[in-house]
This record gives C-alpha cells, structure tokens and sequence, in this order.
C-alpha cells in the first residue's frame, strides 16, 4: 500500500465527456468520476491513504464532490469516506444492508444517483459480501469486487455467499450491455480495466456457467486471509478509527525531541526536564533513561495528579517504540502538561544508539 498513480485524465467518448481518475494504491484501485458541464461529481471507493490527492484531484479539476460512495464493506483496506465526507461536505452513499452507520444514503437495486448530467445506476450484486453493488455509468460499470480483471471477488470473508455471487454475476451483471467498460475495486496486477465481452469470454471463473460448478470452485478456493482483515472491517463497518490515524492524530498534537537532543539536555541540564517512562514495571526495571521516573499509561489519569503537580514542567515522554508515548504525550496535553513532549523513537532505539541506561 501506500505507492499512488493516476492515471487517463478526461475522457471523451462518443455516447458523453466525463471526467474520470483512477487512483492505484498498491492493489486497491479508487475512481473520481465528474460531469465536465456541471462540474459535479463523486469517488468511488476512497482509500484512506489518498485523502491529499483526492483533494487535489477534484480541485485540478474543478469538482465538486457531492458523492462518496463504498462499492461494499471492505475487508482488507481503509475506507475515507467517513474522512472525506466533512471536506467536501459529501453524502456517504452504501448499500441499503450496509452495517456502517455513517452511510447517509442507502441504495436498493436500480436506484440511480444523478451527479451533474451524469446518472450513476446502482446494481446490488451480493456474493462477496451481503452490501455489495456495481454502478453502471454512461460506457462504463464499476464492478466493486463482484467481478475482478481474470477474476472475481471471493465469498469466504463474513457475509460472502458463493450462490448470491453466482446470481449477481450471471442473473444481473453480465446481462447488461457486453460493451460496458469493467473498472473493478481491485487489481493486483497494474492493469486499468476491462470490458464485460473479454470478461465473458476469457475470464477462468466465469467459464464455469452450471451454478453448482462455480459454488464449488468459490468453496475450494482456500483463500489466506487478507492482511488487516479484522481492523478494516472494524473501522469500515462502523466509522471507528484505526490505530494509526488514532497515533496520527496524536503525533499532530504534540512536539516530539531526537535522542541525542534528549541525551545532551540529559548531560547539561538535567533539572530542567522531567523523563516519564510509560512502560510497565518490568521494562522499567530491566533498564531506563537516566533519571526517568516510572508512571505506566495504564494508570497515567489515575496518578497523574499526584506525580506531577506542576503542569509548567517540560515532560519527555517515553516507551518501548515511540507510539504509546505519542498517546500518553497527547493525554498530557489534554490535561494541561502545555510542555509535554514525546520522545521519537524509544527505549529500543535509545538502547540500540548506544546512549546510556539505567538499571
Ligand atoms: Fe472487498
């Protein structure tokens, strides 16, 4: 994740202009779709590590982004719907059985969303999961992970159920026009998109059209889960957050101070700084920051009035890796330490410097 490319631009064609980016992260693909005429527009399956270039994108081309829209509940990437939602001042659009609660419009089959002269058709095409859709619009469906480039969404991840794929495949999409575009939710292997006739034609888990084959090829596929599956259906599901954009918004709120800064103060000044340890005991035991006093953030609200009086202090916070000193840090500041500070970098990285401990 994390490596982006945008690629097309305006598109032209001869049925109506639209303006189309699809945005590739890692093998996540997301799409910004506009009318060139209204300047209207939407994304499709936002991802939470292109929330910059999203902006940027509708900005280069003057859109007004009224639609945020999740093809599913997705397991194994970070929906920015909830995220982008404010920034626009856009509607989260899902599937009327989607569990996520910050969905404020819910589609049922064949409900259209108008974006400027564009009409954006929904199709509920359950099977990889119970929410799942596909959007028709004008040459083009955005098939979610329903139907994949060589391939198509899997059905063993919760609420994925291989007959309703087998339905939403063969009974609605692959009924529609055989000319439409397919630009899908995800592709592993760089390329852009697709048609329903090559689809048709050379996609291997299509070839078994006898409902009972294609059940048992969707059982046998003995998939490995895919990574961060328990914390993107967590977060996708219910509008939490993860636990990096909780350190994120973390780290954007207090300063932080480099090892050798903190090693020289150490030598020069000492008084003037207190060195909070946020380990647990037996960490702390084991060897710490010359001088660091031990208060563990499982118990930093509970005795922190008493361990620390004076809130005009200059507290340098650490831990194990720098992350829980982040949060201790920004509880600091919460509570009124205006000079907390967190170390970047931890104990494990302090020790591996070479800089003193004490035992
Ligand atoms: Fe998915």
């Amino acid at each position: 994740m994390g490596f982006a490319v945008v690629c097309n631009g305006r598109l032209k064609d001869e049925r109506r202009a639209m303006i189309f980016e699809q945005v590739v992260t890692g093998g996540c693909l997301s799409y910004l779709v506009g009318c060139p005429r209204t300047l209207a527009g939407a994304i499709i399956d936002p991802e939470n590590s292109q929330i910059d270039r999203y902006k940027a994108l509708a900005g280069s081309h003057g859109l007004n982004i009224r639609y945020l829209i999740d093809t599913h509940t997705h397991a194994d990437h970070f929906s920015a719907s909830k995220q982008l939602a404010p920034m626009f001042a856009a509607t989260i659009v899902m599937h009327q059985s989607s569990p996520a609660p910050h969905a404020s419009l819910r589609l049922d089959d064949d409900d259209m969303l108008i974006v400027g002269d564009l009409r954006m058709r929904a199709l509920h095409t359950p099977g990889h999961t119970r929410d799942s859709m596909c959007l028709v619009v004008e040459d083009r469906v955005f098939t979610g992970d329903t139907l994949l480039i060589g391939g198509t969404g899997r059905t063993d991840l919760p609420t994925g159920d291989p007959d309703q794929l087998y339905e939403s495949l063969f009974d609605k999409l692959l009924a529609l026009d055989q000319t439409l575009l397919v630009y899908p939710a995800h592709d592993y292997k760089g390329r852009s998109h697709s048609s329903l006739a090559v689809e048709i034609a050379e996609n291997p888990r299509l070839q078994k059209r006898d409902r009972a084959d294609f059940t048992r090829m969707m059982r046998e596929l003995n998939l490995t889960a895919p990574m961060h599956l328990t914390e993107a259906l967590r977060t996708n599901m219910t509008g939490g957050q993860t636990v990096s954009q909780m350190l994120a918004e973390a780290a954007a709120e207090v300063p932080f101070i480099g090892l050798s800064e903190l090693n020289d103060r150490l030598v020069s000044r000492p008084n003037d700084l207190l060195v909070l340890d946020v380990r647990e005991e037996s960490a702390f035991r084991a060897g710490h920051i010359r001088g660091a006093r031990h208060l563990p953030r499982g118990q930093l609200e509970l005795r922190v009035n008493e361990e620390i009086p004076d809130p005009t202090l200059r507290i340098v916070v650490y831990c194990e890796f720098g992350k829980i000193s982040t949060l201790a840090a920004a509880t600091l500041r919460r509570l009124g330490y205006m000079r907390a500070t967190a170390v970047d970098g931890g104990m494990k990285a302090w020790r591996e410097g070479g800089f003193p401990i004490e035992a």
